[in-house]
């Protein structure tokens, strides 16, 4: 899977991002958007033959050069340990910017109707895999600038949205991210690890995710491209103060 020898990067001084869940929406338009800003980027996808993903990594192999593109499952821990494994042994890697992207919403998933298995199918994925991934790279001893975790304002405690009816296990999912996140940058700021954790909603983006029939109405829809190319700049805005905080695509602080 990994198009590109390291040995195209030995002296070059990139800035490196890492796109977990890059096969469609805003994990993809990352990918996009970084291609075109010239900047290094590895980028994930859990399945080989995705199809929205194809035409841009053949792309970006032959013509730029900088899209090394690996396999990881973040419902499967041995999945992310290979991952993790394989860019351990990269020399001299440094990730200056990893995106957790990757998540599920299968609508509807109410408290009343969802099953055991529905319920904890959210909480893997939006929770427990971010998690563990952002757990293994820090384990790995690659050096890491920030990690940023797509959460949701659905996600939120402080700014419960009761309106959204049917979101009940994909709210509670992002809800314990955004717990097992602030843990994190706590951790990390006992041990004096730099590395700084932040957490994103990314507005309400038009995606494969929100392409579905909600019987309310969505305020303010944003495409992809706009989404990103704004987290771009919150993220890059970001120091290591700003360890433990919630943003939005427009640089507001977000209510955990
Ligand atoms: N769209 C919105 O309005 C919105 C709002 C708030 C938050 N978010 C969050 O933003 C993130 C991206 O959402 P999106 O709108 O771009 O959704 P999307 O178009 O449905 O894309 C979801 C991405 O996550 C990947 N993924 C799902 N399960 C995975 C797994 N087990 N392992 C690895 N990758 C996995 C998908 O890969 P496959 O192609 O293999 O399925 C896909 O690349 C999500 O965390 C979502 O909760 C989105």
């Amino acid at each position: 899977m990994n198009q590109i020898p390291d040995v195209l990067y030995a002296d070059q001084d990139l800035t490196t991002w890492l796109i977990v869940g890059a096969s469609r929406g805003i994990g993809l338009e990352f990918v996009r958007q970084l291609l075109q800003r010239g900047e290094r980027i590895i980028a994930t996808v859990r399945e080989p033959w995705a199809s929205h993903a194809s035409g841009l990594w053949g792309q970006a192999g032959s013509d730029h050069g900088k899209c090394q593109m690996y396999i990881c499952d973040i419902l499967s821990e041995d999945s992310i340990v290979k991952f993790v494994a394989q860019l351990a042994a990269m020399q001299n890697l440094k990730i200056d910017y990893v995106v957790i992207n990757a998540g599920v919403l299968r609508y509807p998933n109410r408290s009343t109707e969802m099953s055991f298995e529905e319920f904890a199918f959210h909480l893997h994925t939006n929770a427990i895999g971010p998690i563990i991934t952002a757990q293994k790279l820090l384990q790995s001893n690659i050096p890491i600038g920030t990690i940023t975790f797509m959460s949701s304002d659905s996600g939120s405690q402080g700014n419960f949205r009761e309106m959204e009816d049917g979101f009940a296990a994909y709210a509670a999912s992002k809800s314990a991210l955004n717990m097992a996140i602030r843990h994190l940058a706590a951790e990390l700021k006992r041990k004096d690890d730099d590395t700084i954790i932040l957490a994103m909603h990314p507005g309400e983006v038009a995606t494969d995710m929100a392409n579905i029939a909600l019987p309310w109405d969505v305020q303010g829809i944003i495409t992809p491209e706009e989404s990103v190319v704004k987290m771009i700049d919150v993220i890059q805005s970001k120091g290591i103060q700003h360890s433990g905080t919630f943003w939005t695509y427009e640089n507001k602080p977000y209510v955990w």
